[in-house]
């Protein structure tokens, strides 16, 4: 009889993930790996190999046959006080933060506030097959701290960080320049390399910083490269007008970040939508990376990402919720909008690269390639197992499929949380 070992765990399904990044436009693509009905094996929360034969007595065998078992998605832009916010009415970038979002996220102040919406919010992304976020927290320490606590605790790769923010915000919501170099070296200290938890020095936009604070913020970065730095860039036109009236020196919006230093391998900017070509070279000689987020974008009414021109730059592009701006944690609801968005603007999105820009191409823009975002050995058994359908017509559309691309994208149009069956953190059932 063999011993079986406690920590030894095979999990049978369609294993789906990529070796490298797709070209655009590529149905058929070298670099998807689909090893249908085979097993993929963990030890001690880690993936060891995957092979198409049932493993021996020694592991725990969990059944999936027949679904799709994935990496785990990577949101590399989301807001977790934004959760009650979500689907507010009626307005663009700059009233939607002043009527809806500033009150929302001043209720984080009190501490267990903040601990409530970091624990909400994180299981939320997990039940939506999120396991690894880049997230911003609110301007106070204590929801960082949540976040950072609550992570630790569900074992999850989670990117965080106070937001800076000194100007042009409503009371209870501004720091200052001293204060917050304290309250960031402190979190920086505590959480920032410790298990699966990165510290970003978190910006929120450039209107809300003085020059004195995007210089700290700049410092901070040049102080620790291991640190990430995450803020807003070019999402809205009048959000662009004022950023030209209150740094009239800056060739541009992205150069306001570029002149403080803030621009980096492991810079994430959501949005990106109202960019010149200089500032694309620019995102590609930094190594920094844009989170699309075409929810938001829809939603707010905030423009079309020019997809095609990130990818002639070339800078890397991953695929973020955007929630509150954002209508759904589930990344393949915005899958779907990022193909919409491409559709308006008479481009086609397959699957492979949306799906990449939620897995590998994210782990890979955030140096976190060897770790998370594939189903290869020695990385993370961050992953989640989805039915191909759920219902009748899901059903009925996944039967008719001919070949693997249009099998996976009427998935990827048709699925959302309903379909996720569950969902392992570090080898841990966490869903
Ligand atoms: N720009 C500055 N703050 C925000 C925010 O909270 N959401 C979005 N979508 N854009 C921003
Ligand atoms: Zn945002």
């Amino acid at each position: 009889m063999t011993m079986r070992h406690a920590h030894r765990l095979a999990l049978r399904g369609d294993l789906l993930d990529f070796t490298a990044a797709p070209a655009w436009g590529d149905t058929e693509s070298p670099a998807v790996r689909f090893d249908r009905d085979h097993w993929l094996l963990i030890e001690e929360g880690v993936i060891v190999g995957r092979q198409a034969t049932e493993p021996d007595g020694s592991w725990a065998r969990k059944d999936h046959a027949g679904q799709l078992i994935l990496p785990g998605f990577i949101d590399t832009h989301v807001h977790c006080p934004q959760l009650e916010v979500i689907g507010s009415y009626g307005t663009e970038l700059l009233d939607w933060l002043a009527r809806y979002t500033f009150p929302a996220e001043c209720a984080f102040a009190d501490p267990a506030r903040a601990r409530a919406g970091a624990e909400l919010f994180l299981d939320a992304l997990l039940a939506s097959g999120t396991t690894a976020a880049v997230v911003f927290a609110t301007v106070h320490k204590a929801s960082a701290e949540a976040l950072f606590e609550g992570a630790a605790a569900r074992g999850m790769r989670l990117i965080t960080g106070k937001v800076l923010m000194d100007r042009h915000a409503p009371d209870g919501l501004r720091d200052d320049v001293v204060q917050a170099e304290r309250d960031c070296a402190e979190l920086i200290t505590r959480f920032h390399g410790r298990g699966r938890l990165g510290y970003a020095v978190t910006v929120r936009f450039a209107p809300t910083s003085t020059p004195e604070q995007l210089a700290m913020a700049g410092a901070l970065c040049r102080a620790d490269a291991s640190l990430y730095m995450q803020t807003h860039l070019a999402e809205n036109r009048a959000e662009v007008d004022w950023v030209r009236r209150l740094f009239p020196d800056a060739r541009s919006y992205l150069d306001v970040y570029e002149r403080a230093g803030l621009l980096h391998e492991r810079a994430v900017l959501a949005h990106g939508i109202w960019l010149d070509d200089a500032d694309r070279r620019l995102l590609a000689a930094r190594g920094a990376q844009v989170a699309h987020s075409p929810s938001s974008n829809l939603f707010l009414g905030s423009g079309l990402f020019d997809w095609p021109s990130a990818n002639a730059a070339p800078f890397n592009v991953s695929l973020a919720s955007d929630v509150g701006g954002g209508t759904s944690l589930n990344l393949p609801r915005n899958m779907l909008d990022a193909y919409k968005v491409q559709a308006l603007r008479g481009e086609r999105l397959t699957a492979w690269v949306a799906l990449h820009a939620a897995t590998r191409g994210a782990a890979e823009a955030l140096r976190l390639g060897g770790e998370i975002g594939g189903l290869s050995a020695g990385q993370a058994a961050d992953l989640c197992v989805w039915d191909w359908a759920r219902g009748p017509v899901a059903e009925a559309r996944d039967a008719a499929a001919r070949e693997l691309h249009e099998r996976v994208f009427a998935w990827m149009t048709l699925a959302d949380e309903r379909n996720l069956a569950a969902c392992y953190v570090a080898g841990q059932r966490r869903v």
